[in-house]
């Protein structure tokens, strides 16, 4: 690498990780690690302090506690941080600061930059501190949150240079270099895990983009793919979201019209997918703070520049209409069967956005609650992975981890393909539903036999 010497020394360099969630915790153990160097094969040492604004969360990572359930007990209490903190001053040692809070959409659902703007200012100003020390190698500034093409360059790296004096420029004296690395893992899916995904690179210079390129490439056993700016890595993630809000919503309006032909869509896929170049995709609720609100941060950037989008846009309207469907579909098939509304039981199994994952934030199985609630049923909603006090203080609802034994549902629900649904045989799904109940399925999880309505 030229110029190496410029740049922290990259097998013992003091990261911090800033926001430790669903992709900062794993990147900030994966990066404390003691392990060789997947490139120079050396050993690296590196210190790690763990920034979050959230001490609750500081707390619980100390005692060994993760909520998001991405880390085991065992692997956090052997990890050693170098530091959990709170404190600007803290970080100041960094020499690398990697920024990985969340990037959300405001009630008009436009990009909600709060967070990273926040994080930015702390930023800038560890470095205004770090600058007044001996160290006089050039910091790294990488973000890893998703966002549209040019908040890096656009946003933040002109909030660091006004809270540290410094600039994004490695002609000057006083610089640091800036980078993007978007985070592509799949929360809940422990064979793909942060080292498994190949990682995209890039860096406010050429140095800076290669340093940064090594960087992961010391941790990442799948490789790394290095980006020619940072604007390209940006919208490399938007679109890998985009692309898949797309194609669900394509699938959720194919669902809708087989409905009406009264043929079952998960057959068609079944069908369908056995030619070599149809794509996999399956109808569903699309919720979560990613799929269902990336492509909102790519609308937004290309109407700031005079263009709308109309299939994005169309996308996220299928998908978020869907719950709606959805209850109106179960109501028209529970009338059908002459079921009184006010007095029928109606489980709903799964509440999280998406299976084996403890995260509720902007599920849709809640919208779709909130129209069923409409309707008078008595419902009763149970997943197993959901924390009931989150529940309770950010919906308002009682979720439980398991349902009644005593109910025999008149509708059930399956909303999530959680591993505990999935291995449920026909005797437990018979021992829970009316005789003439319905199971509506919209994961193809319950067993055929059981004639299921399915989307
Ligand atoms: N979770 C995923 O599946 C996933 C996957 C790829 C990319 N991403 C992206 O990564 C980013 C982070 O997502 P996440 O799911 O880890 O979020 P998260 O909510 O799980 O974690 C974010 C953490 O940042 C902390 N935080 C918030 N503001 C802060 C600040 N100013 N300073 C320090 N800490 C702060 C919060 O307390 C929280 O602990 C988002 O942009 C998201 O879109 C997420």
């Amino acid at each position: 690498m030229e110029n190496k010497s410029k740049y922290p020394v990259l097998e013992n360099c003091t990261i911090a990780i800033i926001g430790l969630g669903y992709v900062g915790l794993p990147l900030a153990i994966e990066f404390s690690k003691k392990q060789r160097c997947k490139i120079s094969q050396k050993i690296l040492k590196r210190k790690i302090i763990g920034f979050d604004i959230n001490p609750q969360r500081l707390e619980e990572l100390k005692k060994g506690i993760d909520s998001t359930n991405e880390v085991s007990e065992q692997e956090l209490l052997n990890t050693s941080f170098f530091d959990l903190t709170n404190q600007i001053e803290s970080i100041a040692q960094a020499d690398v600061f990697i920024i990985t809070v969340p990037t959300p959409i405001d009630a008009f659902k436009k990009p909600d930059l709060e967070p990273i703007q926040k994080a930015s200012i702390t930023v800038g100003k560890a470095l205004k501190i770090r600058a007044q020390s001996l160290n006089t190698t050039i910091p790294i500034v990488i973000y890893e949150s998703t966002v549209y093409p040019g908040t890096t360059e656009e946003i933040c790296i002109p909030i660091i240079e006004k809270e540290s004096g410094l600039f994004c420029k490695e002609s000057n004296k006083n610089t640091f270099a800036c980078g993007y690395s978007p985070e592509r893992i799949n929360p809940g899916d422990k064979k793909r895990r942060l080292k498994d995904i190949i990682k995209i690179t890039s860096g406010s210079s050429k140095d800076a983009a290669k340093w940064i390129d090594f960087l992961y490439g010391s941790i990442i056993e799948a490789g790394t793919h290095l980006t020619k700016n940072i604007k390209t890595a940006e919208a490399a993630k938007i679109i890998e979201n985009t692309q898949r809000d797309i194609n669900i919503a394509l699938m959720n309006e194919l669902a809708i019209i087989f409905r009406l032909l009264d043929i079952d869509t998960l057959d068609i896929i079944e069908a369908a997918s056995t030619k070599w170049n149809f794509i996999k995709f399956k109808p569903g609720l699309v919720g979560g703070h990613c799929i269902g609100v990336d492509p909102y941060y790519l609308t937004y950037k290309a109407e700031s520049m005079g263009y709308t989008p109309e299939i994005v846009l169309a996308g996220r309207k299928i998908n978020d209409d869907m719950s709606n469907w959805l209850a109106e579909k179960l109501i028209l098939e529970m009338t059908k069967k002459n079921f009184l509304l006010s007095s029928s039981n109606v489980l709903i199994l799964g509440f999280t956005f998406k299976e084996n994952c403890p995260d509720i934030r902007n599920t849709k199985v809640y919208d779709l609650i909130k129209k069923l609630e409409e309707y008078n049923l008595n419902l009763e909603i149970v997943d197993p992975w959901v924390n009931p006090i989150e529940a309770e203080k950010v919906y308002g609802l009682k979720v439980n981890k398991k349902h009644s034994k005593k109910i025999k549902y008149d509708a059930i629900v399956c909303t999530v393909a959680h591993h505990e649904f999935i291995k449920k045989h026909k005797s437990d799904w018979e021992n829970i539903i009316n005789k003439n109940g319905i199971i509506f399925d919209l994961k193809g999880i319950v067993p055929r036999e059981l004639n299921a309505i399915r989307i």
